[in-house]
């Protein structure tokens, strides 16, 4: 927060306090905190998130910026236990097209990449599969068992996409949609909630838009996985600024503050 005037009277301590459910600990942090800290977290207690908690996630990411001020996101929040599955089943065959494209040292679906060397990596699809069914489960094969699954809807007709005729690949559209998606994690956090945002399941985009009547102007934009962590990470890796700040020009010095 740069103004003063933006700033609560009163901060909140950081740090973990007690919160008003005694079962439960809820993480009251600084903001800058916990943008530093909101890493993906995959493994849920078996705990159910109570509906007024998604409730009040959805009430405090709906402040997110977007473009034109159109709150073109639309959200599913999915509670039935076959829906639960069905999306499941439409998360793991994009899971396993990206595992052979990480072990092939590629940047998996990147919007620019050789495509043969895709092709050729994702058509170890079906032994990946054969692999993961003889492994433990993981995240995505517990898909289902998160405790809540949000599926994040775009209303393209709301989309001020204003890089659509540019002839490259697409970002602005998005960027009216994911600042809402991370304040529901951001939320999530504080509400003593771990998560992270999905997009393998739009790799089979028409199968989740026919399960959940989804009309056409509407796209999918990822499906959010909630619950209580068992466990967060405290440290993010993440580039240091040196690396991708420059000074005036795209190969200027870098930038060191
Ligand atoms: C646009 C986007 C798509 C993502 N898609 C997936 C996904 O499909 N499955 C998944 O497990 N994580 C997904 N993630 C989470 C990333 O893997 C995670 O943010 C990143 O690896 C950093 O992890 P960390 O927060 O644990 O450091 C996605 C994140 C973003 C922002």
């Amino acid at each position: 927060m740069s103004s003063e005037l933006s700033r609560p009277a009163e901060r909140r301590p950081a740090g973990r306090v007690a919160s008003a459910t005694p079962s439960r600990t809820v993480w009251a942090m600084d903001l800058i905190e916990a943008l530093r800290t909101t890493g993906a977290v995959r493994d849920f207690l078996p705990e159910p998130v109570s509906d007024d908690v998604v409730y009040r996630l959805l009430d405090t990411a709906r402040f997110a910026p977007n473009g034109g001020n159109r709150q073109a996101w639309q959200v599913v929040v999915v509670q039935d236990p076959a829906t639960k599955l069905a999306l499941r089943d439409l998360y793991l065959p994009g899971w396993y097209e990206y595992l052979p494209q990480m072990e092939a040292g590629l940047t998996p679906f990147a919007a620019v990449t050789d495509r043969e060397a895709e092709a050729q990596a994702i058509a170890r699809a079906p032994e990946i599969a054969a692999r993961a069914a003889d492994a433990p489960p993981g995240f995505a094969e517990r898909f289902h068992e998160s405790p809540v699954l949000l599926v994040l809807l775009a209303n393209l007709r709301y989309l001020a996409t204003v890089d659509r005729d540019l002839g490259r690949y697409t970002l602005v559209g998005g960027a009216s949609i994911y600042p809402f998606a991370w304040n529901i994690l951001l939320a999530a956090h504080e509400e003593g909630l771990g998560g992270v945002i999905t997009t393998m399941p739009i790799l089979r985009e028409p199968g989740v838009k026919a399960l959940l009547d989804v009309p056409d102007h509407v796209a999918v934009a990822g499906v959010l996985a909630l619950g209580y962590p068992v466990k967060r990470a405290t440290r993010l890796t993440r580039n240091p600024v040196e690396s991708f700040a420059t000074v005036d020009r795209y190969d200027g010095p870098e930038f060191t503050g």
